[in-house]
């Protein structure tokens, strides 16, 4: 059994911080940021943790659809930048929310919130849940180094979600993971015990962004030519495609080789950055939100990033 959305959220902290402000911190400047990355300004949380984002932009898509807490039976959240383990982002979702169903997190990067969608798929196969919620949500900030211009710049913190509801909207997804921490990398901080005589990495975002760059361009363009010829659709049939918002340029690579009008690719990173697992469902809700969709729509959301993780999904809205 497959599910349709029924609902989505976003919450972003209230704090923009532009390009002329990071320019005050690393040795940077608006035009590099805007011409290579298409940034010009990003949220970073000045209060909130990852979890309360991540309740703000649930309890969003919960009223989105006139739906309680109670109603739903599971939650399922990603992070990379959570400000505890354990209990997991969607344990501290559940507990905010005064929810009383399982909860439980997963870490595909800037991946994940595909990655939720699939689980939850399986779940509504599995189990006779009627509601699911999947969240995403980051404090990217926390997990920077702020002296590295070549990341502080492109990453922006902030939360999506949405309600799913069984039914069949979620009609096929694909899934590739290239394991391997050469590229991209987030450490945990931990401690070291007396006997512990490896070195540790530093705990924020290392990333090779070349080698990033042309994997996600790559990932991008596969993963949305194998849903539309394993679904017998063309471009035409496509309403939008939503792509994880990690670098305007990259998308646009990733546009031309699939030929695709400018207006069917959603784009918001100017105004958020790259959020990682929040960055699809912010998209997806500004989209509905804005009255762009329409029940029918077919639409592709595809992602890449850490792991190496890429995954892309084909739904109807
Ligand atoms: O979401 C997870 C997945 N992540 C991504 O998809 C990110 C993919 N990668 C990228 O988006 C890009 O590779 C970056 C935005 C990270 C970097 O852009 P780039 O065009 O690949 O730049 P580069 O690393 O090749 O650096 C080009 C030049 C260098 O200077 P030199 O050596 O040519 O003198 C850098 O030092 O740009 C310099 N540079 C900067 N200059 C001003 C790097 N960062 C900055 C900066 N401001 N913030």
């Amino acid at each position: 059994m497959s599910f349709k959305i029924i609902g989505t959220g976003m919450y972003v902290p209230s704090n923009v911080v532009t390009n002329d402000d990071l320019a005050k911190i690393v040795e940077t400047n608006d035009e590099w940021i805007t011409k290579r990355v298409g940034i010009k300004e990003r949220r970073i949380s000045e209060t909130e943790f990852a979890s309360d984002m991540g309740y703000e932009a649930a309890k969003a898509a919960l009223d989105n659809c006139g739906c309680k807490a109670e109603d739903i039976d599971l939650i399922l959240a990603a992070t990379v930048s959570g400000e505890t383990v354990s209990p997991s982002m969607a344990c501290m979702i559940q507990n905010k929310l005064g929810a009383t169903c399982p909860a439980l997190e997963i870490n595909a990067a800037c991946s994940a919130f595909i990655f939720l969608l699939e689980t939850a798929a399986a779940y509504f196969a599995l189990r006779n849940y009627k509601k699911i919620l999947v969240v995403g949500c980051e404090r990217i900030s926390g997990i920077l180094d702020w002296s590295d211009r070549g990341t502080c710049v492109i990453f922006g913190d902030g939360a999506g979600a949405a309600v799913l509801e069984k039914g069949c909207g979620y009609l096929d997804a694909v899934y590739n993971v290239k394991g391997g921490d050469d590229v991209i990398k987030i450490p945990h901080s931990l401690g070291c015990s007396p006997f512990f005589k490896r070195e540790q990495d530093s705990p924020y975002i290392h990333m090779q962004g070349q080698e990033t760059f042309q994997y996600a361009v790559t990932a991008l363009c596969e993963d949305v030519n194998t849903l539309l010829e394993r679904n017998g659709l063309t471009m035409e049939d496509i309403a939008y495609v939503i792509p994880h918002q990690a670098n305007k340029r990259i998308v646009d690579f990733a546009r031309k080789r699939l030929r695709m009008p400018e207006e069917k690719m959603v784009v918001n990173i100017e105004k958020y950055g790259n959020t990682s697992s929040a960055s699809i469902p912010i998209a997806l809700d500004e989209l509905a939100r804005n009255g762009k969709l329409n029940r029918g729509d077919k639409i592709i959301l595809c992602a890449f990033g850490g792991g190496l993780a890429d995954a892309a999904c084909l739904i109807e809205w």
